[in-house]
């Protein structure tokens, strides 16, 4: 298929774990541009579940049927990372309507640093609209069933930690 958008864009984030609502994303910007890097940040001040590197396997593996995917980490500031891949935009996924505030800072920062990176958000499918990454880890570390969330990959991996 003929992509609309011509050229590289990044979908940063923790992914930690990476979720259906994350390959959802990553599927629909796939679907727009020539090609994706699913950035993984490094210098996260979050609570690892999975390291970088384990993140950027896992990614790979959920992704491997999108030939114009490939994942990626990175430190430091993401419009540096940006400009240093070539990249034209960022795709950020919106799930619901309490996402906004810190989106539009991040955005608004991002473009104030790189005004040439567009931020492009992109709306999750409604099945995935209440996924987020940290609700995920809660119900797995308590012992719930997260099969509806994660794809098997990930699930596995975090049954194994
Ligand atoms: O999945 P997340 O945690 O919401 O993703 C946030 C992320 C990783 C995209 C953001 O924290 C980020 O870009 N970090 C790298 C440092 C940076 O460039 N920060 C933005 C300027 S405030």
């Amino acid at each position: 298929m003929e992509k609309q958008i011509k050229g590289l864009a990044l979908y940063p984030g923790s992914f930690d774990p990476f979720t259906f609502g994350h390959l959802d994303i990553v599927e629909r910007a796939s679907r727009i541009f020539d090609s994706l890097v699913v950035t993984i940040a490094q210098n996260s001040s979050k609570t690892e579940l999975f390291t970088p590197d384990e993140r950027k396997k896992l990614i790979e593996d959920c992704t491997g049927h999108l030939p114009n995917v490939r994942t990626e980490t990175f430190d430091g500031l993401l419009v540096d990372y940006a400009k240093a891949s070539g990249a034209c935009a960022l795709v950020r996924g919106l799930r619901q309507v309490s996402d906004f505030d810190y989106e539009f800072r991040l955005a608004f920062a991002n473009r104030r640093l790189a005004p040439d990176v567009e931020t492009l958000f992109l709306m999750t499918n409604e099945h995935h609209a209440l996924i987020s990454a940290s609700i995920v880890r809660e119900i797995h570390r308590h012992g719930g069933d997260i099969t509806s969330f994660v794809p098997e990959k990930v699930l596995r991996a975090m049954n194994r930690k």
